[in-house]
């Protein structure tokens, strides 16, 4: 399966595709889980890429990365129980007052709309706690370079 372009512009991929590229750049041991919502859900799971957003639009388009079936209930059915995950929200609890572990750690992060509430209930069923850097809502590709600048120091 290949991924349209297009969708860069018009359905907004670039906000997940600019968040891949932040999170990933943020750690080498990082692996990005990009789920892709609209008429079929879709995920794409990176690791080792380096490159920009455009270099990531142009492998996904000549299909050079592998895109799954999937829902973001199936990724976090699969991570449950081995990494502790958090969903990240400013309604969360402050993220200074959390012990969050230095490994096997999942970040769950909307794109520009946020979570549906169908997949926030989801979670919610997994137990899966809301962790917040603040009351300022910021760009998702922002996330993993404030939560980096947060947790090095302490790790
Ligand atoms: C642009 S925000 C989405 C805003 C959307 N209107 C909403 O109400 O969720 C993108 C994502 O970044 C994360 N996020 C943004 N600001 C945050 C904050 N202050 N604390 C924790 N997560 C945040 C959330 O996961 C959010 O879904």
């Amino acid at each position: 399966m290949q991924v349209d372009p297009n969708n860069l512009v018009e359905g907004r991929m670039d906000v997940v595709l600019d968040f891949a590229v932040e999170a990933l750049r943020a750690s080498k041991e990082s692996e990005v889980y990009m789920v892709m919502a609209g008429c079929s859900e879709h995920v794409i799971r990176l690791r080792d890429f380096e490159g920009t957003t455009t270099g990531l639009a142009r492998a996904l388009s000549r299909g050079d990365i592998k895109v799954e079936r999937g829902s973001l209930r199936d990724v976090v059915r699969a991570l449950h129980g081995g990494v502790t995950l958090y969903y990240l929200h400013e309604s969360g609890r402050w993220i200074g007052d959390v012990d969050v572990p230095p490994a096997r750690v999942g970040f769950i992060v909307g794109d520009q709309d946020g979570l549906s509430v169908q997949d926030e209930d989801m979670l919610d069923a997994f137990g899966v706690p809301r962790l917040s850097l603040g009351r300022r809502p910021y760009l998702s590709w922002f996330i993993p370079v404030i939560l980096s600048s947060i947790l090095k120091p302490r790790w």
